[in-house]
């Protein structure tokens, strides 16, 4: 008997069009109290110092990361806004690799620093982070709408 053919996942920069699939990814991902809207979805994909990267597999979006950068006085700061991938497409290291495309589109804007918050009950994104050399900056109490605090991960953007 033939073996099933493994899909390959293209990784790609967002486009406009790819945003219904984007948010069912947001709707799959959160509960309404923590989502982001769509309205407020649309502007992080579209702002001019961010980059959105997707994974598709067959046509389909799989995942995605949003991170955006700004300038302060010691310098460019790079932030990840969310990453998020299918329920039916986890664990195949997808999310790691949006993540280490998403610090090189830092890096190439010239980011020497990456942090994020992470709810602290989120041992999967918590285990993602750190695989990718991400440490534990702080904690900030009552930071998501239900409540929950938040743990802050940073790393340099000097390593791979
Ligand atoms: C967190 C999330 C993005 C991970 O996506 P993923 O594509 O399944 O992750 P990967 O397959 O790339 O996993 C990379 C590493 O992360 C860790 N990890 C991922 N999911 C994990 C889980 N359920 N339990 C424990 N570790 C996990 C592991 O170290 C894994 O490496 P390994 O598979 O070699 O052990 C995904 O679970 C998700 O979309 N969750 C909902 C949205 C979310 O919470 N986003 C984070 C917002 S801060």
């Amino acid at each position: 008997m033939k073996a099933a053919k493994e899909s390959s996942v293209q990784y790609r920069l967002y486009h406009p069009a790819d945003f219904e699939q984007l948010y069912a990814i947001e709707e799959a991902c959160f509960d309404s109290t923590l989502r982001f809207d769509r309205c407020y979805m649309k502007q992080l994909t579209e702002r001019a110092s961010s980059a959105t990267w997707t994974a598709e597999i067959d046509g389909r979006l799989a995942g995605f990361v949003i991170v955006e950068w700004t300038r302060m006085l010691r310098g460019i700061v790079a932030y990840i806004q969310t990453i998020e991938v299918d329920p039916v497409f986890r664990r195949r290291g997808i999310a790691r690799e949006l993540l280490r495309r998403a610090e090189e589109s830092a890096r190439e804007a010239r980011a020497t620093y990456i942090w994020l918050h992470v709810d602290e009950s989120n041992a999967a994104a918590i285990a993602l982070y750190q695989s990718r050399g991400y440490e534990h900056h702080g904690h900030h109490e009552h930071y998501y709408e239900n409540g929950h605090n938040a743990e802050i991960y940073a790393r340099a953007l000097t390593g791979a």
